[in-house]
């Protein structure tokens, strides 16, 4: 099938550092007044695979607004950094960074590929191809929780590091802040930052995307607790549940969050923890904050970079933004 070189895979943690984390999360999100759990836990190989189903429903323009751009404007990003390693933090199933594959393997600087993702099973699937479909490419992926290990990324010259999918708006401002200042502090001159950004726009619109009519996004939200209950041997019943997305218009972020339908006590047998619902408390399991221009100039300068591109597809849905440092 492919003659190209092997795929090479780097694990930065173990499953016990990973059961040891979501362990640390569970008792730090939900002893709080608001129940609280990160994003990254919902995508197990059952939850990546629901992702790729939101990408595809026609309410969850993020995606598709996202591959348009890469079409319009790949080949300007090729021109503008001439990346010879494309670091991908987040790389899911790689699906649009062939876009940038090719724009940079046309513009001949491209060397080596890193995906980087949580998900072990999407990450291998995604480098194994990638390998397959440009034979050159040395395809080095890295199965790490980016947010801790971003300073122990493969280095080199002419590093673009792409941050695509909105997946930044997962991130509380003060994370957020300092995240990019790390990314700041991890960059060389030649290197860039390449971000994708959902975009503020029609309430109405951001609420359908993270509430679809067929219910994939509430199976996505819920999997989470499937997810707590095989790896801590919690007993949380996913019928007692239900799925909500909301607009926070001062935050300007889309939350998703679980709400309990009657008084329930969850047992979490690795954690020996009970876990109490109030009838209507709610768990919030994702923030995705919305960005305009300026506030993704603004937090690239308070982080130590600069904005050197701007382009968004034709709607005005939806950005990407190259940065680079100072
Ligand atoms: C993968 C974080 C970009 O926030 O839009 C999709 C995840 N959650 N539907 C997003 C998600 C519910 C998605 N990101």
């Amino acid at each position: 099938m492919t003659d190209g070189t092997p795929v090479h895979i780097t694990r930065q943690h173990t499953d016990v550092d990973t059961a040891e984390a979501l362990a640390n999360d569970v008792r730090a999100g939900l002893s709080g007044a608001q129940k609280t759990l990160p994003p990254k836990w919902f995508y197990d190989a059952v939850g990546s695979e629901l992702f790729e189903q939101i990408t595809r429903l026609p309410e969850y323009y993020p995606t598709r607004r996202e591959r348009e751009v890469l079409e319009r404007h790949g080949a300007d990003i090729a021109q503008q950094t001439r990346a010879q390693t494309l670091v991908e933090l987040g790389s899911g199933s790689s699906e649009k960074t062939r876009l940038l594959l090719d724009a940079l393997t046309f513009e001949g600087t491209i060397r080596r590929y890193v995906p980087v993702d949580v998900s072990d099973s999407a990450l291998i699937a995604a480098a194994e191809a990638c390998a397959g479909e440009y034979p050159r490419l040395e395809v080095h992926g890295v199965v790490a929780d980016f947010v801790t290990h971003l300073e122990v990324l493969p280095s080199g010259p002419a590093r673009l590091v792409a941050f695509l999918g909105g997946t930044i708006g997962n991130f509380e401002p003060a994370a957020r802040a300092d995240f990019l200042s790390r990314i700041a502090s991890t960059l060389r001159p030649g290197d860039a930052f390449l971000l994708g950004t959902d975009l503020v726009k029609d309430v109405d619109r951001l609420v359908r995307a993270y509430d679809d009519a067929a219910g994939v996004t509430a199976a996505f939200n819920l999997n989470v607790l499937a997810v707590v209950n095989r790896e801590l041997g919690a007993d949380f019943d996913l019928d007692a549940f239900a799925h909500e997305a909301r607009w926070d218009a001062e935050n300007a972020w889309i939350e998703m969050h679980l709400r309990s339908l009657r008084e329930q006590t969850v047992h979490v047998k690795a954690l020996d923890l009970d876990l109490h619902f109030a009838e209507g408390e709610t768990l919030r399991t994702e923030i995705s904050a919305k960005f305009t221009r300026d506030r993704v100039a603004a937090e690239y300068a308070a982080a130590g970079l600069r904005l050197a591109a701007w382009w968004t597809d034709s709607a005005g849905d939806y950005a990407l933004s190259l940065a680079v440092p100072g």
